[in-house]
């Protein structure tokens, strides 16, 4: 597909051989569905789980990271001799030291900056590193490394970067590559045939990932072998990246990730801080840790990208769209990476013609990263007001519209259908269990306090890699052993996938060991992220269960003189069938018991061909609007979501409310904020001025909607992603709640009270 989304570039990923072929989907399901509370809980909760933050080795040293205090400027000499002789300091990188002369960032041709990079282009780019025997110590020998900088001119505002005599980030310029242009259609005869036509730009603010556990490594050699601990969405894509950074063979590398405290993809790339961990080892012979700091993880790893959207529409009184035409500028930041992203204007609704120009460019800050739905909810802010906007000119109800323009194939794959689409069921069942139409129709308050609802929709649109293996081991008590190498990056991910085991072997859940992440010890599977995590790995642990299932009944068969076709595997126990029947628990089982363990082997089947899998969803949010001070509250959302098969509703849910609540975030709170007048720098880089939602700001009242589509040619297990879909309509619902509410239009994220006040002032002086 198009470069939407950068999950990795020029690493093969290891390939399953043979899959499995022509699994069929479930029906009905007994565990599958079931809302089970994850089977990592009690650690987690008790702290007995072990992050990679909690790891202490023997000899461990510790790391603080010299940061640049400028915006934009160059090093002209680093002084480390101080800092050498401080107490407990065993080691200092920095860009003269040899074997730190590591290409980063890559560009399209070859990598656009160092390790440790002389032209420093934002506040908080690595200038040095010292690893000490103690957190203090190194903290304290930091601050005696002597840095001389010469700052430059910075730029930090996108659009003025974009202005001939901006200060140059890089040496070709400001732009990280030729605006990427999509069509199809004849544009300007769409708007021609339209008897409606309307164009406005968006623009949305860079919000944080700010995951509540910080980016941490932990790096170990023995001999020329590396282990690292990481706290990473991929333990194989970072294995291949950590050979190829050290020109090591992969064999040579084991990355390790036992648990995980959210990433939303800014630990899908290798970082920094973990070749610095890996680099500090090796001088010293010592495993050595480095973990950010929380100010670090909004500078230094990651955001959304701001986005400018100028989108105009084109419709015909009765609601068919005729032409969509969209130019967005985005920032990827100092560094290359993905700006924008124009997907959900190409697809998501029945168009004939598109055109479609997303523009880049480089300003003096953090670079962005991929970030939950990398594009989609800066695109869907623009799209979906922009469909409220037609209908309210059409006068057309907005879920009706949407309706009317729902797709049957996926337009930008050249017609490709759909193996399911739930997109109108998601709008129309939504819409009843929301109560749409007596809420849109009703009066809107009285006085002060104005009330609105508000429609947006969304789907997601990249498949991942079809390519995860899973070993399944089957011990004699009826527990068993699964091995599998996906994090589970908090999102329950293990939970899922014993439900897998426990719905094919019917071994309990709490009797589902579980070996993952870990490129040593487990079988390969892809980045969990994308929303594919579960899309990727349980039809792999389905087919694992049924090799051993298979197996199970042939021994059983053998042992007790039946047919294997009289057999059945239920509840622990083998079930024979017919007038003798009767029930021989498998610690029964002689023949199990003599093999010790019964090992079974799935390998992921490839997506389905001709035919492409992808969720969709629609959110309806309700919001009061305090018109004295602009405060907007969000009281209730429901999201209607088809994600294929609800693996388990628990964990559903909780993926549901938290992209609810990020998505609220962007509509109403959240914003990086750089000081462009004076310093550049980022001013609210930490929990209390960047103003994450907390549970008070989120309504207590939110309902999670699935509408379960039987997907048989999906995958074996029927699920399409959710991930990520969650958070994508939710914004722009939000906004259009609060037209609703006040018949203003707001724009721009965040809806924050102050421009909400001088807006309806502005209206009030012109009424
Ligand atoms: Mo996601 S942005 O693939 O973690």
């Amino acid at each position: 597909m198009r470069k939407t989304v950068c999950y990795l570039q020029g690493v093969a990923p290891a390939a399953t051989s043979a899959p499995e072929q022509g699994l069929a989907s479930w029906g009905e399901t007994r565990v599958v569905g079931k809302s089970i509370p994850r089977v990592d809980g009690y650690e987690r909760v008790t702290g007995t789980a072990v992050y990679t933050l909690d790891m202490n080795l023997p000899g461990m040293l510790h790391t603080a990271i010299i940061r640049c205090p400028h915006a934009h400027a160059r090093v002209k000499r680093v002084d480390t001799s101080a800092a050498e002789k401080m107490p407990g300091v065993r080691a200092i990188l920095h860009g003269e030291t040899p074997v730190a002369k590591i290409g980063w960032y890559a560009g399209p041709n070859g990598p656009t900056s160092w390790l440790f990079d002389p032209h420093c282009r934002y506040e908080g780019e690595e200038v040095a590193a010292v690893a000490a025997e103690t957190p203090e110590q190194a903290f304290d020998a930091a601050r005696s490394v002597v840095v001389e900088y010469e700052p430059l001119p910075f730029v930090v505002d996108m659009q003025q970067a974009q202005n001939a005599g901006a200060p140059a980030i890089h040496e070709g310029g400001n732009q990280p590559g030729k605006p990427e242009v999509y069509e199809r259609g004849k544009i300007d005869a769409g708007f021609a045939e339209a008897d409606a036509v309307l164009e406005q730009t968006y623009t949305t603010s860079t919000q944080i990932h700010t995951p509540m556990e910080v980016h941490c490594s932990v790096a170990q050699w023995e001999g020329a072998h590396l282990t690292v601990w990481d706290s990473t969405q991929g333990v194989f894509d970072m294995q291949q990246e950590l050979a190829r950074s050290f020109q090591m063979p992969v064999s040579s590398v084991r990355v390790i990730n036992a648990y995980m405290g959210g990433g939303f993809g800014s630990k899908l790339d290798l970082g920094k801080y973990t070749v610095m961990a890996a680099l500090l080892g090796r001088m010293t012979a010592l495993p050595v840790k480095i973990a950010l700091s929380r100010e670090d993880t909004f500078r230094c790893v990651g955001n959304r990208p701001a986005n400018i959207l100028t989108l105009k529409a084109g419709a015909k009184k009765d609601g068919t769209l005729t032409a969509f035409s969209m130019q967005i500028l985005g920032t990827t930041g100092a560094y290359p990476g993905g700006a924008s992203s124009a997907y959900l204007v190409m697809d998501l609704y029945r168009c004939p013609n598109v055109r479609t120009e997303e523009t880049a460019v480089y300003i003096n800050a953090g670079k962005e990263r991929a970030m939950r739905a990398p594009g989609f909810p800066q695109c869907a802010w623009a799209l979906e007001q922009m469909m409220d906007a037609l209908a309210e000119k059409l006068g057309m109800d907005p879920v009706e519209l949407r309706l009317k323009n729902v797709p049957d194939v996926s337009q930008v794959r050249s017609g490709t259908p759909y193996t399911s689409s739930g997109l109108s069921r998601c709008l129309s069942e939504g819409a009843k269990a929301f109560g749409w139409k007596e809420n849109f129709a009703k009066s809107k308050g009285e006085g002060a306090i104005r009330r609105g609802v508000g429609v947006a929709a969304g789907m997601w649109g990249w498949e991942g890699e079809a390519n995860a293996t899973a070993i399944l081991k089957l011990y004699p008590d009826g527990s068993a052993n699964l091995n599998i190498g996906c994090s589970d990056i908090g999102t329950g991910t293990k939970t899922v996938l014993a439900m897998v085991v426990s719905e094919e072997l019917g071994v309990p859940v709490d009797r589902v060991q579980i070996e993952h992440a870990d490129t040593g010890t487990t079988q390969y599977s892809p980045l969990s992220g994308g929303s594919q995590t579960v899309v990727a790995n349980t039809p792999a642990v389905r087919a694992a269960a049924i090799a051993v299932k298979s197996d199970l009944l042939a021994l059983a068969a053998e042992e007790l003189k039946q047919p294997v076709e009289k057999l059945a595997l239920r509840e622990g126990a083998i079930e024979i069938e017919g007038p003798a029947g009767r029930r021989v628990p498998l610690q029964e089982l002689k023949s199990l018991g003599e093999c010790r363990v019964l090992v079974g082997v799935g390998r992921r089947q490839p997506h389905p061909k001709n035919k492409v899998a992808l969720p969709f969803v629609t959110h309806f949010a309700e919001v009061e609007v305090n018109t004295r001070t602009g405060e907007v509250r969000v009281l209730r959302m429901l999201a209607a979501h088809d994600s294929g098969r609800v693996m388990n509703r628990l964990t559903y849910d909780n993926q549901v409310f938290g992209g609810i609540t990020m998505g609220i975030g962007l509509a109403t709170t959240e914003a990086r904020i750089l000081d462009a007048g004076q310093t550049g720098k980022m001013v609210n880089r930490n929990w209390h001025d960047y103003k994450l939602p907390t549970a008070l700001d989120v309504p207590a009242d939110m309902t999670s909607l699935p509408i379960e589509l039987a997907d048989i040619e999906a995958n074996n297990t029927g699920a399409k992603g959710l991930g990520e879909p969650v958070t994508i309509p939710t914004a722009a619902a939000v906004a259009n709640a609060v037209r609703h509410a006040t018949g203003l239009r707001i724009t721009q994220t965040p809806i924050n009270p102050l421009q909400l006040v001088q807006r309806l002032a502005e209206r009030r002086k012109e009424g």
